[in-house]
């Protein structure tokens, strides 16, 4: 079947694409586009043009797997012009989600009519590009620039009802009858002139151009969140030229910073991630069709950080949760703790209050392990220790109904020891929250030898019903994140009894993107996490800094001291025991540049992703970027570990690593060698 298709209704003329699964805008859409419209205006039949989609959505954007290759013609950016300059209306019919060059097109067409659950967007800020068929220079002019600034710099999507609200759309459809009720809006509108020509306006605009600090103040109040990237500030150039030049002009500049956007290196990283987010939900040697289990009712083993927060995961998604703790107090404080964060979400005016309550009506907290019989998935997340572990799984085993999953979330221990416990190693599988488990995204989903594919299948899915980032890892101590950070831990660790200080390391890892460093981590979750002061020998700096009562943050002083504002200063006392180990190890301090800190702590990291993925731990190296991505704070825009290792080039990093004295994995070793890369 063709990429476009039209048909008479009448005098209107509906133009119907058919390009799935979002019908993106490739060029076979465009020239279709194209021709229906110069059909059009060659049709003296035609009074009116409809432009709609089949399938679950309106034009989600152009297609993104064309960037890089040489453009076929027509170009979006000529479409658009060709729809707009049409002398017979044209409304754009939309349902689903029109996005990016979607809804240029859109904005190109003279009218828009939407059904209440469209969603309509710029996202193209979070492909490290700028809106470039026009977006910037139309929807400043149809919707002002007060709603079209943050709507392409931050590229979040509005609901069709604010999208009516701000004169982006014209006219709400009936949920189940959009096209008739677009027919018929082309037809009332038909004989209305002069045409609504989107690049012509002038009117929503007035306001910004008498207001010569709107721009100013809108970079100084989102500083925080535009750090490091280069799309938004582009994106507010590119929204000043709509305001300060004539549209041509506008244009003509915004087409020139898309292409400069579109082959750097910040965007290559952004694309990148958008096919690994996708790709990471796909599971290697598994049947097509292995079925999907029922999820209706899960059990949760404590009630501690993690069982609370994974709690709130699936009560949020409308899954009854029956939570069991060892004792009362336990069990009351996760459940307050629980109350506590919904209640707080809800003061920020993020969710109603009756959310809240029909959250907590979700809950039953007991303290009867039977009561978990009957759940079609159970959790634990009781303490880190295998001898616990095994009983546990040893108890759900005889307890839990047969066909239901059974869960750890341990985060380094072997999930196969805890299956060999039970007479159903096939029902059990590793499910790796991260903290806080209710606001993180990630989630690894540990496959063990004898997890069947049923399970893992259901575990992805439920992932994403929950919200959650999912990638698929095999059984290894740390599996993909944790597995790769006690690599940069122990790197950090040698640094600072090498010469280097704590905050020049976290300064470097910050500067890299990084929302903070190792030793600002270690004193946000307490030094004291694992350490014990009955036992505890002054073996190590954290040793030395627990024993003296530095234990983070929370006690006010910890790698860094703090002020009452919980402001961090590099500390003296830090700096003195860290030299004192140096002392005593018989070496001499030595500057550390920061080309280094930054070599020693991300090198090793890639250099374990090698062995993760030679191992087959993880499915593919872009697993591991969406791991890091979105359990530890890797800044997106350079892509993830592996894809920024391919830019660093891996000859660089094998070398590097061995003069490091760091043993070179050789899967590394041997693209390197061959001049490969991971992606
Ligand atoms: N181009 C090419 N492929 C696309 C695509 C696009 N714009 N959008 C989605 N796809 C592909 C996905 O890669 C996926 O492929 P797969 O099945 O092989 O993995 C498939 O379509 C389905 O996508 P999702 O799994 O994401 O489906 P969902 O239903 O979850 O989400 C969506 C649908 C909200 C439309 C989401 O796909 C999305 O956000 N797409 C990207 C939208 C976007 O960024 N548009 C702007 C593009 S840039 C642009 O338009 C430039 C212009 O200004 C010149
Ligand atoms: P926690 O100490 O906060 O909570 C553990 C809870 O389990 C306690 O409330 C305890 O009373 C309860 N418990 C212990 N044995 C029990 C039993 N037999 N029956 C019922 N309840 C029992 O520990 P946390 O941090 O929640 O960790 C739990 C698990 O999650 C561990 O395996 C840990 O490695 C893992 N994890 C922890 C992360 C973190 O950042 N804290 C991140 C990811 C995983």
């Amino acid at each position: 079947m063709s990429a476009v298709t039209t048909r008479k209704d009448g005098d209107v003329l509906v133009v119907s694409a058919n390009n799935p699964p979002v019908n993106a805008l490739g060029h076979a859409v465009r020239a279709g586009l194209e021709a229906a419209v110069k059909a059009a205006a060659a049709d003296s039949g035609v009074s009116a043009i409809v432009i709609r989609c089949e399938g679950r959505t309106f034009f989600a954007g152009a297609d993104i797997t064309e960037f890089g290759k040489p453009p076929q013609a027509p170009g979006l950016p000529d479409v658009c012009d060709l729809i707009e300059q049409s002398s017979k209306p044209v409304v754009a019919a939309i349902h689903g989600t029109a996005l990016g060059g979607g809804l240029e097109v859109a904005l190109g067409c003279h009218y828009r009519i939407a059904v209440p659950t469209a969603k309509l967007g710029l996202p193209e800020v979070k492909l490290g590009l700028l809106p470039g068929a026009g977006g910037t220079q139309r929807l400043p002019r149809v919707a002002g620039v007060a709603d079209a600034l943050p709507m392409i710099v931050f590229g979040d999507p509005v609901s069709a009802k604010k999208a009516e609200s701000i004169g982006l759309v014209d006219r709400i459809a009936g949920e189940d009858s959009l096209e008739a009720d677009a027919i018929a809006f082309a037809r009332e509108i038909a004989k209305k002139t002069p045409l609504p020509v989107s690049s012509a306006r002038t009117d929503k605009i007035e306001a910004a151009k008498a207001d010569a600090g709107v721009f100013e103040r809108f970079v100084t109040e989102n500083a925080r969140k535009l750090r490091g990237l280069d799309a938004p500030a582009a994106c507010i150039e590119a929204v000043r030229a709509a305001v300060d030049l004539s549209y041509a002009e506008g244009v003509k500049k915004e087409r020139e910073v898309f292409f400069k956007l579109l082959t750097g290196n910040q965007s290559k990283a952004l694309r990148h991630v958008f096919f690994a987010e996708r790709a990471a939900a796909k599971i290697d040697g598994i049947p097509a069709d292995t079925p999907v289990l029922p999820i209706k009712k899960v059990g949760m083993l404590g009630a501690g950080t993690m069982g609370g927060g994974i709690t709130m995961n699936f009560l949020s998604a409308g899954i009854p949760v029956t939570i069991v703790e060892r004792e009362q107090a336990a069990l009351d404080r996760g459940v307050s703790i629980i109350r506590k964060n919904y209640e707080n979400t809800a003061k920020k005016g993020r969710i109603t209050a009756e959310q809240v309550e029909k959250a907590m009506s979700l809950l039953t907290p007991t303290l009867d392990f039977n009561a978990l019989a009957d759940s079609d998935l159970v959790i634990e997340a009781v303490f880190e220790n295998m001898d616990i572990k095994r009983d546990v799984f040893r108890r759900l085993d005889a307890t839990i109904k047969p066909g239901a999953i059974l869960a750890s979330n341990t985060s380094y221990l072997n999930v196969d020891e805890m299956a060999a416990e039970t007479k159903r190693p096939e029902s059990v599988i590793g499910l790796h929250f991260f903290s806080p488990a209710n606001v993180m995204k990630l989630l690894e989903v540990v496959r063990g030898a004898k997890t069947s594919p049923a399970v893992l299948k259901t575990s992805m899915e439920l992932a994403r019903k929950i919200g959650k980032v999912a990638v698929v890892s095999g059984v290894c101590p740390g599996f993909i994140g944790n597995r790769m950070l006690s690599q940069r831990q122990a790197q950090a660790q040698a640094l600072i009894l090498e010469g280097a200080k704590p905050w020049d390391v976290d300064r470097v890892l910050t500067q890299f993107g990084f929302p903070m460093g190792p030793f600002q981590m270690s004193d946000l979750a307490g030094l004291d996490i694992g350490w014990s002061a009955e036992t505890s020998k002054s073996e190590s700096v954290r040793d030395v800094l627990c024993e003296r009562g530095r234990r983070g943050q929370k006690t006010g002083k910890g790698f860094y001291d703090y002020d009452e504002n919980r402001k961090s200063s590099p500390s003296p006392e830090t700096e003195a025991i860290i030299a004192d180990f140096i002392a005593k190890s018989g070496k001499q301090q030595r500057a550390v540049s920061d080309e280094e800190i930054l070599e020693r702590l991300l090198y090793p990291m890639v250099n374990e992703g090698a062995k993760i993925l030679e191992e087959k731990m993880a499915q593919r190296a872009s697993d591991i970027d969406i791991v890091w991505l979105n359990g530890y704070g890797w800044p997106a825009y350079t892509g993830g570990p592996m894809f920024w290792a391919d830019t660093v080039g891996l000859d660089k990093i094998a070398a590097a690593l061995g003069k490091y004295g760091v043993e070179v994995a050789p899967l590394l070793k041997a693209k390197a060698e061959k001049g490969e890369s991971f992606n």
